[in-house]
């Protein structure tokens, strides 16, 4: 064996991950009680198991970080947030419309300003890497500027991110008002798409914000770069939805809205699918379009209550998003912490389990992006969080009774926020680090 110092590196820890969803099959998840994960010096997985199995495997002298007693998972993966919106969070106001007209278009004004953008893209993203998240598909504002913001603060930082321009051409403030005119989105198209880790997401605010002229254009330039994200809303509030019905009455549905200009395709996210009916979550997954299921959002503007089981029985893309600044927390465990009391509250139960899955491997999928991120496969990125069950004094008394696994995520999930994650890694390489609580 060689002396030569290892270009390989190793972190000890429980891991979990997942290969498949635990909805619908028996054996969804990976458990290594005592685990290894090998990561190489492209920052991409080597491998994933057992420290007895892997240990022996290591080239001699490769660095092994000891987080023995937390558990390693892959980085959350929000799909659906704003990142304007981070300086207006917990804004109150009585439902969807008027929040948008009161503070969310004025705070999306400032970014008119690229120092504004700059500055509160790198906030963002600190934020983000703070609460776990590793990647995010990311609403931007009309503005240029705004994205490039996100991009070079994302690069800055190696991470996976989509994000995009708004695109709004009615119904908004004039200063926010964009046309149908698509040249400023392909020029930030071929700027950003596939340059490092950043992938471009078409962003339609959604469909009382743009012309017939505006969605058809859209359409056309989802057709022209068919691996770009689609973001945009839909069916998130009621009196949206029948404002959505008196602008475009010859649509079956608010969903057909999209589906008509050619905005259902694989890599399509949307934000919230509240009031959709079955033929919309048929739709859904017909096409391979994905939900970003929003929790703290939709009961902070008092939206709604997300029907998972209707989205399973209908074999939709399921994913989560906080949905920040309507959203009231970065934190995806906090997110699951809502979804799970939004199931009870439809009747139905969602694991802990179901939950790590739908923040990794469950958002990889819904955006095309299984192998690349969201579990532990050799070649995947290797975006990982260290999770620490006893993060707070609170947690530490809890998860110290935890019989299960089960029980110990569902603890992390309801109990735990940013303070439960110990590190995150981007690509092999630590982004975040918290203090340890003195025992
Ligand atoms: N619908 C249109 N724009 C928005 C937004 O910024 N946030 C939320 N939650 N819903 C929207
Ligand atoms: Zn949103």
């Amino acid at each position: 064996m060689s002396n030569a110092p290892s270009t390989l590196q190793a972190f000890r820890a429980s891991l979990l991950h997942f290969h498949a969803d635990p909805a619908f099959s028996d054996a969804a998840h990976a458990w290594h009680a005592d685990g290894l994960l090998v990561v190489d010096a492209a920052g991409r997985i080597v491998a994933a198991g057992d420290y007895a199995a892997l240990e022996g495997t290591l080239p001699f002298g490769t660095p092994v970080t000891d987080w023995s007693g937390k558990i390693i998972c892959p980085g959350f993966i929000d799909t659906h947030l704003h990142f304007p919106q981070t300086d207006m969070i917990a804004s109150p106001a009585p439902g969807l419309l008027p929040w948008l007209e009161t503070y969310t278009f004025p705070t999306e004004g400032r970014f008119a300003d690229p120092a504004h953008a700059r500055a509160t893209a790198d906030f963002f993203l600190d934020e983000l890497l703070r609460n776990g998240t590793t990647t995010a598909s990311v609403y931007c504002t009309v503005h240029a500027d705004s994205v490039d913001a996100l991009f070079e603060a994302s690069a800055a930082r190696n991470l996976r991110m989509a994000a995009g321009k708004v695109l709004m051409d009615r119904h908004c403030p004039d200063f926010l008002r964009d046309t149908a005119d698509m040249r400023a989105s392909e020029d930030l198209i071929r700027r950003w798409h596939g340059k490092g880790r950043a992938m471009y997401a078409i962003t339609p605010r959604f469909a009382p914000t743009s012309t017939e002229a505006q969605l058809a254009a859209t359409g056309e330039l989802a057709r022209a770069f068919p691996d770009t994200i689609i973001q945009t809303h839909v069916a998130e509030n009621r009196d949206e939805c029948a404002w959505v019905r008196e602008l475009f009455p010859q649509q079956r549905s608010y969903l057909s809205v999209y589906e008509h200009y050619g905005l259902m395709r694989p890599r399509a996210l949307f934000g919230h699918c509240i009031w959709l009916d079955d033929e919309d979550f048929r739709l859904m997954a017909d096409t391979g379009s994905a939900i970003a299921h929003c929790p703290t959002s939709n009961l902070f503007l008092g939206s709604g209550l997300f029907d998972m089981a209707r989205a399973d029985a209908a074999g939709a893309l399921v994913s989560l998003g906080t949905d920040v600044g309507a959203g009231t927390s970065f934190s995806i465990l906090q997110t699951m912490n809502e979804a799970y009391k939004v199931a009870r509250l439809k009747g139905s139960y969602l694991p802990a389990l179901r939950m790590f899955y739908l923040a990794t491997l469950g958002a990889a999928r819904s955006m095309q992006l299984e192998g690349t991120i969201g579990n532990f496969a050799a070649g995947a990125e290797a975006d990982f969080i260290v999770l620490d069950p006893k993060a707070t004094p609170l947690l530490a008394r809890r998860t110290a009774n935890a019989g299960t696994l089960e029980e110990t995520l569902f603890a992390l999930a309801l109990l735990g926020d940013d303070r439960a994650i110990r590190a995150t890694y981007a690509a092999g390489r630590l982004v975040h680090e918290r203090e340890e609580l003195p025992a």
